[in-house]
């Protein structure tokens, strides 16, 4: 995008709302959300949503009678294409930490699908919410034991810290039902994403923090967060949760096979329980 445009998109920016709205009708956008709560990189919105519906169905069998939770939602990227694929017996709650993108979602989305309910937790994230009351590491999600058949997290570990994610974890090991299935997408280190950083492949140069998980950018920790793969599989592990299938590694590190561009892992309750 034009970075002048860009400039007048920015939240604060006093025309932002008129000029985002004359965007979104001149390219016929007026049913997606928002550029300026669109926070979610560069790629193009609705092929990502649609991709991810597709690896849902495809890696995780989902069904369209399913009870899904997307955990950091934000302004409804994969709450979109989802409308379409889940079915009134099904539902899906969308929860995140930002609060106008969760506005947005529940004026827009659950209007019109009341099966899609969108809930907001004040939760602090430097980069995403700065003002944020309560901390990540100690929430617990307001809902029911075992409720859900799917719960999914794209591209949001990639923004969390270790304590973080690991009382996230605890929580979709409670949430699940017997049989649920969790997808989540990571930026994993290991040694070929190593070997590939060597040769400057990677896309993302994860240069600080202690070697388990990784930071870009050490002023602002969850503007991206990887982690050492074998530690994180046994963090999920002492969870009560394990993986599921094998890792479908993703091209952000540079390989030409990678299935999407993060690397994901499909995981399920621990038959050794929770
Ligand atoms: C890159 S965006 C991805 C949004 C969405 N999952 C998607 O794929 O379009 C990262 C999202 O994670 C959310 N997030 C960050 N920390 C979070 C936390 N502790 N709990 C829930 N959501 C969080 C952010 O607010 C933001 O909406």
């Amino acid at each position: 995008m034009d970075p002048l445009l860009q400039r007048l998109l920015t939240k604060t920016h006093p025309l932002s709302a008129p000029v985002d709205y004359v965007l979104r009708l001149a390219k016929g956008q007026l049913h997606l959300p928002p550029f300026r709560l669109r926070d979610v990189g560069p790629t193009d919105f609705e092929a990502t949503g649609r991709e991810f519906l597709g690896l849902f169905v495809k890696l995780a069998n989902l069904q369209p009678n399913e009870r899904v939770l997307d955990i950091g939602c934000g302004c409804g990227r994969i709450a979109l294409p989802l409308t379409g694929y889940l079915s009134r017996a099904g539902s899906y709650t969308g929860m995140d930490i930002t609060r106008k993108t969760i506005e947005w979602c529940q004026q827009n989305i659950t209007r019109r699908y009341p099966n899609f309910q969108f809930v907001q937790a004040d939760l602090f994230s430097q980069r995403y919410n700065p003002t944020g009351r309560y901390l990540a590491k100690n929430y617990t999600f307001p809902l029911a034991d075992k409720q859900f058949d799917f719960i999914f997290l794209t591209s949001v570990f990639t923004h969390m810290l270790p304590e973080d994610v690991e009382n996230y974890l605890r929580e979709i090991a409670r949430l699940l039902q017997e049989s649920g299935r969790a997808l989540m997408t990571y930026f994993l280190l290991n040694e070929a994403q190593q070997l590939l950083a060597e040769q400057s492949k990677n896309d993302i140069n994860f240069q600080y923090g202690p070697g388990l998980y990784r930071l870009w950018n050490e002023v602002i920790p969850e503007s991206a967060v990887a982690y050492e793969e074998n530690f994180l599989i046994e963090l999920i592990q002492k969870c009560g949760l394990e993986v599921s299938g094998p890792v479908y590694y993703g091209v952000w590190s540079g390989r030409n096979d990678g299935l999407s561009y993060q690397d994901i892992l499909l995981v399920k309750r621990s038959p050794v329980g929770y």
